[in-house]
């Protein structure tokens, strides 16, 4: 970080000199640094060129939802799901970023019920009464962003509803809470206290993760409070916030698959996510 001169041009390639461009907030980031916190490497602040071409593939994942609206109704199966998300992304030309990634082998993750995540799509039709998040992750022009969202079939229980409701506030909060120089904890505080209030867990295996030029990037981001200082965000960083909120316990259970995750104690589950950009002032949704 202190190799670069006052005259050189700024790493950044806004090809403004460093004094006139990064110099000061990097010293800002000093002080960050002294006094225990994390600061992000330089790779994880995105270019304009990049913040464009995940800006573009988050336009393109939310239209997905648009596409799927209406759809999304008892006697559907996931695999069919699966394919009108596989085809639509193709025919944008873009790449669903599930298929094959890890081996997984589907263009989308349904995820029913108690499945928490990773749900693979199969012949399971939607039936009255189900809950079930569809997370969507789209590569266009190399550029990744990857969103989530609930769906209630038919007629659904009070809690189901409360829980589905719950999971998004607690992504509405969490997104709240993104400022430019503050620990990203703010986030998982801020989740974990409403998940909280409103009587559910927050699913501690899984978090939200740096995105855009890869599916997963560095950091991983904690939905609950991990009470260190941890890394600061900084403008130009782009990553997903995604609470995974239960109705009873936070743990969880892998199946034999290797993907499918489900509760432990049979308990629903609901979640929400969005890939963000931190901006100077705030944040900027990406896939909304
Ligand atoms: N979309 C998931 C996330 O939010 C990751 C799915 S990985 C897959 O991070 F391989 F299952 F698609
Ligand atoms: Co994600
Ligand atoms: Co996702």
């Amino acid at each position: 970080m202190l190799t670069i001169q006052r005259n050189d041009p700024c790493w950044c390639g806004s090809e403004k000199k460093y004094k006139k461009c990064h110099m000061e907030k990097e010293s800002i980031l000093l002080d960050y640094q002294r006094e225990g916190f994390q600061i992000p490497k330089r790779k994880l602040i995105k270019s304009q060129q990049q913040i464009e071409g995940i800006r573009k593939s988050g336009l393109l994942a939310k239209s997905i939802f648009n596409m799927l609206e209406g759809k999304i109704v008892e006697g559907v199966t996931t695999n069919e799901i699966n394919h009108w998300v596989h085809e639509y992304t193709i025919k944008h030309g873009a790449i669903p970023a599930p298929l094959g990634y890890n081996g997984y082998p589907k263009s989308v993750c349904t995820s029913l019920n108690n499945v928490i995540c990773h749900g693979i799509p199969d012949e399971t039709k939607l039936k009255d009464g189900d809950i079930i998040n569809i997370d969507i992750t789209t590569i266009l022009d190399g550029y990744y962003a990857d969103t989530s969202r609930m769906y209630t079939i038919g007629s659904v229980s009070e809690k189901a509803k409360q829980l589905v409701e719950c999971a998004k506030e607690c992504l509405e909060v969490g997104i709240e809470s993104v400022k430019p120089y503050k620990p990203f904890n703010v986030i998982g505080e801020a989740i974990e206290a409403h998940a909280t209030k409103k009587g559910f867990s927050v699913v501690r295996d899984f978090g939200g993760h740096g995105i855009g030029i890869q599916f997963h990037e560095e950091p991983f981001i904690h939905h609950y409070n991990i009470g260190n200082k941890g890394m600061i965000m900084l403008p130009g960083m782009t990553f997903t916030i995604e609470p995974m909120i239960n109705e009873g316990s936070y743990k969880c259970k892998i199946l034999d698959d290797n993907w499918t995750t489900i509760t432990v104690d049979g308990g629903l589950s609901a979640q929400w996510e969005h890939t963000i950009l931190v901006t100077e002032t705030g944040f900027e949704l990406l896939t909304d």
